[in-house]
């Protein structure tokens, strides 16, 4: 784990435990070995300390929290490096993050190669740095620097770092990066502590830096407690502080918040994972794309291709709805360059990629099609049938469908083998989201290379099975149903989406129907009205396209209640014989959210998802699930398993006949267990 090398008069202490050097017990006490080996060698005058592999240190040992403490803890390390009496040289490439970055504060100069990046991201695992870093940051880039980069968690670029004064010298390049420290380390006389330097700053600046974010942190404990602690280094020399950090990390890291950022973490990583794939499995190589319809969704897909410098053919069947789908996305990478994320070469070179044809014979040297016409089996059969006369052997063939069933659309072809969905999520060049669904008869190889190209173009893919909606999109049908029917039942559009909001997701169910659009699988009879979403849209209410919706909006699609909604929902109910009743939130939250819960333990027992927190992953990345509470199925174990199997049940009869209780669901909650298969 330590690899110790003398060069002369310096030693190189090298942290080696792929795949990141994470700051494991091991390490720890093999840095601090080492150290305290060189102290009492007369031979070495200086030391240096740097990663093996691709990086410095992805920092603290994430799976080692929640677990009994094992010495030496990582900041008696760290003040260890800093009390060195011979100059400690950090020589950083690759990342140096959290503890990675502490162990780097600690030594009396840094030396890092240009692409190296540098950060303390505890905060976005729902922690502060707890081994000196809201301590010695500030010290050495000053109070305002040193709050952005903890409260955002966000690494900068060595350069960056070493204008701030984080980095003393940049090297050459990552393979000179160890010479070079070794070099510098042999100029250098005597230890420069950071613990020694003192930082001040007007108390205001915290109450504006947090007035300034208040939006982005509310709710949240982590960046409270960053900045208390970032505080705390202007106010108290260096032991003192570290006291206060350490109370402060403690606090949040035993916290439900961190708990679940920790999860949504580690969630992820698993998400990438299929099971019973050979980990070595041949990808299919995917060098040009082809996209069939240039709609909104069509577009979107595209753009993401376009952007990680893959060529796509775009085919739709008319020549007008052509031209204006390449003119919205370049219109979407226009707005991008405009905000300074793009320049206007890289708009250029993204929109010079596209081939945009009538021609559906041009996708025949596509390695990928993907199919993103409207929500039809019969046209998406056709579409695939026609496919397999034209794709070249091997192509992979990939509907975004939300709903259908891939089995079907395969079967349209005479190589089930080679098709997969692809689920993108809407706004697709933005939204992180992609259900890579698995028919039954997809190959290894085809699933592999769906998650592989998912990841490249910068998505987090999750598998899913086929069934009605995948996992995301089936877990809103009892979620939409119950709030529809509180509706009627006495709730308003306002009542159930505040519950939804003060939970923290961005936006509730009758908010995000008027974003996607009530309309959406209208029948288009204004005279039927079976539903409230048939009366509003018969009054012509399609949602914010149209300013109304279950809101009215202005011009700026700021949304206010609405009392033609009102009057509506009278008359249906009126109509229906239905007499309101008072509506607590605790029912909205049982039959939309724990319902969702129910629908996902379902979707878990029928191998739908590989796993719960797949689940997780999903409506973190699709549907703006908070992230600090985890995902639903995390959650769930939080509120407890039993408790929501006993408030379902209460509610068993205003949740509707076709609602069934989750086998599995009732299963854990009687066994104590957790959501998992
Ligand atoms: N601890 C334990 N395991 C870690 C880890 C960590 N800090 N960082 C990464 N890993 C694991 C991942 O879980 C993954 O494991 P599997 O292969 O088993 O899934 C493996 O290392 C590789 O990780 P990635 O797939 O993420 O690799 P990458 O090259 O894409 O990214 C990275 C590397 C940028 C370092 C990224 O892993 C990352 O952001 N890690 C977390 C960094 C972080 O938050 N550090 C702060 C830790 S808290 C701390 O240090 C507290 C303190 O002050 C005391």
């Amino acid at each position: 784990m330590i690899e110790t090398k003398l060069h002369d008069d310096v030693l190189e202490i090298v942290m080696a435990n792929p795949p990141v050097n994470a700051l494991g017990a091991q390490v720890r006490q093999g840095l601090a070995k080492a150290l305290a080996d060189a102290q009492g060698d007369p031979a070495i005058k200086a030391i240096v300390i740097r990663g093996a592999g691709k990086m410095f240190s992805g920092g603290a040992d994430i799976t080692e929290f929640g677990k009994p403490p094992v010495d030496p803890w990582l900041p008696q390390v760290v003040d260890a490096i800093e009390a060195s009496a011979k100059p400690v040289v950090a020589a950083i490439h690759g990342m140096a993050l959290g503890g990675g970055l502490e162990v780097a504060l600690g030594a009396h100069y840094r030396i890092a190669s240009p692409k190296a990046r540098l950060g303390l991201p505890e905060v976005s695992l729902g922690i502060l740095p707890g081994a000196g870093g809201t301590q010695r940051l500030p010290r050495l880039v000053g109070v305002e620097t040193a709050l952005g980069m903890i409260v955002s968690g966000t690494p900068i670029a060595a350069s960056k770092a070493a204008q701030a004064g984080l980095v003393d010298k940049l090297a050459e390049s990552d393979e000179s990066l160890a010479a070079e420290a070794i070099a510098y380390a042999r100029t250098l006389t005597a230890p420069r502590r950071t613990g020694d330097r003192s930082v001040s700053a007007d108390p205001a600046v915290f109450e504006q830096f947090a007035a300034q974010n208040a939006r982005k942190i509310k709710g949240l404990d982590a960046p409270q407690a960053c900045i208390a602690a970032v505080k705390a280094a202007t106010e108290l020399p260096l032991d003192q502080g570290q006291e206060k950090e350490r109370a402060l990390f403690q606090q949040l890291v035993a916290g439900e918040q961190s708990k679940a950022l920790r999860h949504v973490f580690f969630a992820e990583r698993a998400a990438a994972k299929i099971d019973g794939l050979p980990k070595d499995i041949q990808l299919r190589p995917i060098t040009k794309v082809g996209v069939i319809g240039a709609g909104t969704m069509g577009g979107g897909i595209s753009m993401n291709f376009l952007s990680a410098h893959i060529p796509v053919t775009m085919v739709e069947m008319a020549q007008d709805a052509l031209d204006r789908g390449i003119g919205v996305m370049r219109k979407n990478y226009e707005a991008t360059a405009a905000k300074g994320r793009l320049t206007a070469e890289q708009v250029e070179k993204a929109m010079g990629l596209v081939t945009p044809t009538l021609d559906f014979s041009a996708l025949a040297d596509c390695d990928l099609i993907i199919e993103a016409v409207y929500e039809n089996m019969d046209v998406k059969k056709e579409i695939f049938a026609r496919l397999d006369g034209i794709a070249k052997p091997g192509a992979m063939l990939a509907s975004n469908t939300s709903y259908l069933s891939i089995d079907e659309i395969a079967a349209a072809t005479t190589r089930p083998q080679d098709v997969l969905g692809l689920h993108f999520f809407s706004p697709a060049n933005v939204m992180k989201l992609v259900e890579v669904v698995r028919g039954a008869k997809t190959a290894p190889d085809a699933l592999a290379t769906g998650m592989d190209i998912a990841r490249k173009i910068g998505k987090v893919p999750v598998v899913a099975g086929v069934c009605y909606g995948f996992i995301g999109n089936r877990m809103l049908i009892p979620r939409q149903a119950n709030a529809n029917a509180l509706l009627l039942e006495g709730a308003t559009p306002e009542q159930v989406d505040r519950v939804h909001t003060d939970f923290g997701m961005p936006m509730g169910p009758f908010q995000m129907a008027d974003l996607a659009g009530v309309d959406i699988g209208w029948h288009r009879d204004p005279s039927r009205i079976e539903s409230l979403q048939d009366a509003l849209c018969a009054e012509g209410r399609w949602g914010q396209k149209k300013q109304a919706g279950f809101y009215d909006y202005d011009e700026k699609r700021r949304p206010t209640p609405s009392p033609v909604v009102a009057t509506i929902i009278d008359d249906f109910r009126a109509r229906a014989g239905i007499v309101p009743r008072d509506i607590s939130d605790e029912e909205i939250m049982v039959r939309t959210l724990y319902s969702m819960v129910n629908e996902g333990a379902k979707i878990l027992e029928e191998g739908i998802a590989q796993r719960a927190s797949d689940i997780d992953v999903v409506w973190n990345y699709g549907y703006g699930w908070p992230r600090h509470k985890g995902g639903p199925m995390f959650w769930a174990d939080t509120v407890g398993l039993d408790k929501i199997a006993q408030a379902l049940t209460r509610y068993q009869q205003a949740l509707g006949a076709e609602f069934t209780l989750s086998p599995l669901l009732l299963d854990c909650a009687a066994q104590g267990k957790p959501l998992d298969r």
